[in-house]
């Protein structure tokens, strides 16, 4: 409250009739491809007659809506005042938005994502594992972009300081693969290691985890049944 009525004094002073005041804007974004993002610009007070503008920055300045209304209806939409919508993100949504209110003009980036198309973790020691035997744990990330944030956990307890052997390659077109190893140990208290991998702003889109008695043991039901499983316990864990 006390900064609308800074705003409105400094309003007041300068002797201006209209007056808007965005209270939350968006910072830089990446959104998955495919999904839809919401960027805000909420406004705190606004006097009659002023109008909020979404303009696309490209080339030029392509104005998406004014105020509510935009006539891009499949694609945008204004909603809660002014924040807007932007449906089914691709590629060519790439870029810098802006939210104009004739006084102030904000601009958030907007990038996009697109998931790994494969997550793997190997290790290098022959099953069944022997307890107490020291295993390297290699976690890979194949073709996101961009190229995925790896981190570890045993448990609970995150342990990527530990990793070694990181390397991230981001190829041309932007996306890119990461490799990390950890150096773990098998144990008689069945304590998972897990590999996460975040991409910006959407942390945990994957995991991968190595339970060394059950992927040791001969006799199990089919694989899907022991993922279902371990999930539950992943979730636990890092909820927990
Ligand atoms: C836009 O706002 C006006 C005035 O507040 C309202 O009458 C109208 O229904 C709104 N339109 C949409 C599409 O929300
Ligand atoms: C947001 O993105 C723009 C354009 O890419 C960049 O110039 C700016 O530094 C970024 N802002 C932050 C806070 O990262
Ligand atoms: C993903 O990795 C696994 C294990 O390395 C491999 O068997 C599978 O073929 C890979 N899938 C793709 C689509 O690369
Ligand atoms: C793990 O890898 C490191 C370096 O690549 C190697 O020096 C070490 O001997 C390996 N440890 C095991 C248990 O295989």
């Amino acid at each position: 409250m006390a900064l609308i009525e800074i705003w409105m004094a400094l309003v007041m002073l300068a002797g201006t009739t209209s007056c808007t005041l965005v209270a939350e804007f968006s910072s830089n974004t990446t959104v998955l491809l495919g999904s839809d993002v919401k960027l805000l610009c909420t406004i705190r007070y606004q006097t009659e007659g002023s109008n909020v503008l979404w303009k696309k920055i490209d080339l030029g300045s392509n104005i998406l809506s004014l105020n509510n209304e935009t006539i891009f209806t499949g694609k945008y939409e204004v909603e809660d005042q002014y924040n807007l919508v932007i449906k089914n993100v691709q590629f060519h949504d790439e870029g810098i938005y802006e939210c104009d209110t004739g006084e102030q003009r904000l601009t958030v980036a907007l990038q996009v994502a697109v998931l790994m198309s494969n997550m793997t973790m190997r290790w290098d020691i022959p099953t069944p594992f022997k307890r107490y035997a020291y295993v390297n744990l290699t976690c890979v990330s194949i073709n996101s972009r961009p190229p995925a944030t790896l981190r570890w956990y045993r448990g609970v307890h995150e342990v990527t300081r530990s990793s070694i052997n990181n390397e991230r390659v981001t190829r041309q077109n932007g996306y890119g693969d990461t490799t990390s190893t950890l150096v773990g140990q098998v144990s008689s208290e069945d304590v998972p290691y897990v590999c996460i991998a975040d991409l910006p702003d959407n942390p945990r889109v994957r995991s991968e985890f190595l339970f060394p008695p059950i992927i040791g043991a001969a006799c199990l039901p089919g694989s899907g049944v022991v993922i279902v499983v371990f999930l539950g316990l992943l979730s636990y864990l890092l909820n927990s």
